[in-house]
């Protein structure tokens, strides 16, 4: 597959056109950026790591019933994805309290929740990503309700299954963000990354940090944490 022209550049990753019109490749950079762009660093590795960790767990989600975008990863950076219009949605899923929770609700980080929580941001820069409800994402036709409902479905799955496959590497989700796209038929599918920059992994032993809030909050060792997430995944496939 060719790459053509640049379409995109966010702050983690490139997105090009391909010669087939339903297909678009994603280039992982090394950029870090935290604080809504107000901390900024390079993190040595994390696009090969976060390509990596990204693919494999979006094909078990794929195995176990959830459509992804994942095509075919090409090299250690870049992956095929099917082409998907994406909603302007970010959809976070949290088992343990940490982060903005935390500071919202005055739990301390650590605090086991009853059930799992979800949470919406409407995907807006300038915005800031603000907090909203189903009662906003219909009203404003973020989506519709149907497609929440198949959101709702899969992000509530994708927990299940990442929780018990992360569990048996010794590593607790916390929490994590999807995002959702839909392809030229309207099927939702999956899309984005699941990876250290978008979840929170704790070692379930230590309780050390395996991800970007080592960044976020100047712990060192970002780089070992993610590719120490990488080689449970892999040692275990
Ligand atoms: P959250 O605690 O809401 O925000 P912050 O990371 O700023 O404390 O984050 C919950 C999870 O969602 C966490 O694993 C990071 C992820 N996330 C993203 O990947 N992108 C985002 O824009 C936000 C707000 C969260």
């Amino acid at each position: 597959m060719e790459r053509k022209e640049l379409l995109y550049e966010g702050r983690d990753k490139k997105v090009y056109a391909t010669d087939d019109p339903e297909k678009l490749i994603v280039s992982y950079k090394d950029d870090a950026i935290a604080q809504n762009g107000k901390k900024k660093g390079t993190i040595r590795g994390k696009g090969v790591i976060n390509n990596r960790i990204t693919n494999v767990l979006m094909q078990l989600l794929e195995k176990q019933g959830i459509p992804t975008h994942f095509v075919q990863q090409l090299d250690e950076r870049e992956t095929v994805v099917r082409k998907a219009r994406m909603i302007p949605l970010k959809v976070i899923v949290r088992n343990i309290v940490a982060g903005s929770l935390s500071t919202r609700v005055g739990q301390p980080e650590g605090t086991r929740l009853k059930s799992t929580i979800l949470e919406y941001r409407y995907k807006d820069d300038v915005l800031g990503d603000p907090l909203i409800n189903q009662y906003h994402a219909f009203a404003l036709e973020i989506c519709t309700p149907e497609e929440l409902a198949t959101i709702d479905r899969y992000a509530l799955r994708a927990n299940g299954i990442l929780k018990e496959c992360l569990q048996e590497l010794d590593i607790t989700l916390v929490d994590f963000k999807l995002e959702f796209g839909r392809l030229s038929d309207g099927t939702i599918v999956l899309a984005d990354e699941i990876s250290p920059d978008t979840s929170r992994f704790w070692d379930t032993r230590t309780g050390e940090k395996l991800d970007k809030d080592r960044f976020r909050r100047d712990l060192g060792g970002t780089e070992d944490a993610y590719q120490e997430v990488l080689n449970r995944l892999i040692g275990s496939m």
